[in-house]
């Protein structure tokens, strides 16, 4: 976990080592085409293909997708039930061209809601992949902000309660300790497709100090160009993590 002090960005850090996406508008992309909403999932897809290649490309380490989230069980089941197909079918199509471009899969959220052979199917990923050390791809799936806020605090709830911490101990980096993905750094570049400008609970902790950038390109039709456009803008930020402008030119002379 970085906390932005340590992070002032340097020219030579112009690409983000994170890259964080709500992949959003695969629903209305398929309307628009007079095609059912899980159309558009598929097609999102083929974004994913491309982004993760282009994130590859560029140097970008870790790249973090909102595939599922806490909320969209709300869904008709009929499209949760294609979601949860769709991210099996494409684990089975990818995993091989994932595993031969040395990225490494992680799924993160609560993923034991899902099917059992889903959860097995996760697990087989994870572990193929498990000694490549190029871009680290992580899924979130059936994962929100605030479910993983909430896991970290009863993390450290019982370990109080067992009287292995103290309560005064509890600080940022105890709390970012406990969060999903502590070990990667904090999202450096967090990007909504789809024209809204939310967050919608997706690594609320983690994006503290992340740049936002929003687009209203639909997900599937998110290509390598778009993506090199977030890249371009994010290395066009100032990033000040609470200091002025004076002092950051001052950090980096
Ligand atoms: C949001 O679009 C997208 C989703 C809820 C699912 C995203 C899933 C994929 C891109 C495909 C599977 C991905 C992997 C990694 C296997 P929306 O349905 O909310 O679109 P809308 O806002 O236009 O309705």
């Amino acid at each position: 976990m970085s906390t932005g002090s340590d992070l002032i960005m340097s020219p030579e850090q112009r690409i983000p080592e994170h890259v964080a996406i709500v992949m959003d508008g695969n629903g209305r992309w398929a309307e628009r085409q007079g095609k059912p909403r899980t159309a558009g999932h598929r097609a999102g897809v083929e974004s994913v293909r491309r982004v993760m290649e282009v994130c590859g490309e560029e140097g970008v380490r870790v790249l973090t997708l909102f595939a599922f989230s806490s909320e969209n069980w709300k869904r008709p089941k009929s499209e949760v039930n294609l979601l949860l197909d769709l991210f099996l079918v494409a684990l089975n199509q990818e995993i091989r061209r994932i595993d031969k471009r040395n990225v490494r899969l992680r799924v993160v959220g609560d993923v034991s809601a899902f099917p059992h052979k889903l959860q097995q199917r996760i697990v087989e990923a994870e572990r193929l992949t498990a000694n490549n050390d190029g871009l680290l791809l992580q899924i979130a799936a059936n994962y929100g902000g605030r479910w993983d806020i909430t896991q970290a605090a009863r993390g450290l709830a019982r370990q109080v309660q067992a009287g292995k911490m103290d309560a005064d101990d509890i600080d940022e980096d105890s709390i970012g300790r406990a969060m999903c993905c502590s070990d990667v750094p904090d999202p450096d570049l967090f990007i909504r497709t789809g024209g809204e400008q939310r967050l919608s609970n997706f690594l609320l902790w983690q994006s503290a100090y992340a740049e936002l950038y929003f687009t209203d390109v639909l997900w599937p039709d998110f290509h390598e160009a778009e993506m090199r456009a977030a890249i371009d803008d994010f290395a066009a930020r100032e990033r000040r993590f609470g200091l002025t402008g004076a002092q950051l030119e001052s950090s980096s002379c």
